[in-house]
């Protein structure tokens, strides 16, 4: 018998047997459209980063998801995507569509998102969020604190890094030697660093004398010497502070980044902890 012949008379045989599969799989319902901006429930979990649709399904089915404070057990249930307030096997959340989270990062991490000799910002994040694999806006170096931004939002992150915008970061440093006003005016009026004959300038360049362990402010005008410097920056290069600090022939000792654009580290987020960014826009200047 030809082969075509041949499958042809196969496939009758395994329908009127009752063996193909095909005929047994169930009719799929078609989609229903839903609300804008509404999601199945285990939908919701998974693009918020709590495993697959099938984990999602079974965190549900087992009575461990609540929204708004009761327990929905049904997958299908359909909710705001946005904003829901969920607690998933007793994890509290919030959910973000998109997520821009701060982190106060400690010394000893590293931004990448493949740490070689230190760990990464992301292990300080809820699991959640580190499925959804978040990306710092602007990195820190391993031995840098302070204020720093990720984002699972393409567009805002492109926003964010790009050069135009001009958003203004402010870093305290502490050096080694004695900050002179010299210096300030230098880093002000631009200077050349090693990748590029360009002089690099700082926004702002101020010499600051720390509150004392006791509270008191030390008296500007009768100080004679501060290692400290709060130097703002628009440009987001390589290792940029210690460039332009080594170039006026000091040496960053510390390094801190306090804001960006118009968002201040919040004093109540302690070194290592992170919060939701409710709305990019407090970063743009
Ligand atoms: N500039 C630096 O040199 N290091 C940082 O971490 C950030 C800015």
């Amino acid at each position: 018998m030809p082969s075509m012949q041949k499958a042809k008379v196969m496939c009758i045989m395994a329908a009127q047997s009752g063996f193909d599969q095909r005929l047994s799989l169930p009719a799929m319902p078609p989609r229903t459209r839903l609300p804008a901006g509404h999601e199945l429930l285990s939908q919701i979990l998974f693009a918020q980063g709590f495993g697959e649709r099938r984990v999602c399904d079974g965190l549900v089915v087992k009575g461990l998801v609540k929204v708004h404070g009761e327990v929905v057990d049904d997958p299908d249930a359909v909710f705001p995507e946005d904003r829901l307030v969920l607690d998933v096997d007793g994890l509290p959340w919030v959910t973000h569509v998109k997520a821009l989270v701060m982190l106060h990062k400690p010394a000893g991490y590293e931004c990448s998102l493949k740490p070689g000799a230190w760990p990464g910002v992301h292990n300080l994040l809820p699991v959640p969020l580190r499925r959804r694999g978040l990306q710092p806006v602007g990195r820190l170096d391993q031995d840098t604190t302070g204020l720093l931004l990720l984002t699972d939002d393409g567009p805002l992150l492109h926003t964010l890094t790009s050069p135009k915008k001009n958003v203004p970061k402010v870093y305290e440093v502490t050096c080694k030697h004695p900050v002179t006003q010299a210096m300030c005016d230098k880093l002000l009026k631009g200077v050349v660093l090693d990748d590029d004959p360009e002089p690099v300038a700082a926004h702002a360049a101020e010499r600051i004398w720390p509150p004392s362990v006791d509270g008191a402010s030390p008296d500007a005008e009768t100080e004679a010497e501060t290692l400290h410097l709060r130097l703002t920056l628009v440009q987001g290069k390589y290792h940029q502070v210690k460039r332009m600090v080594a170039a006026v022939g000091n040496r960053v000792e510390g390094l801190h980044r306090s804001s960006i654009g118009r968002l201040a580290l919040p004093e109540d987020l302690a070194v290592g902890q992170w919060c939701w960014v409710e709305d990019p826009a407090v970063v743009l200047p």
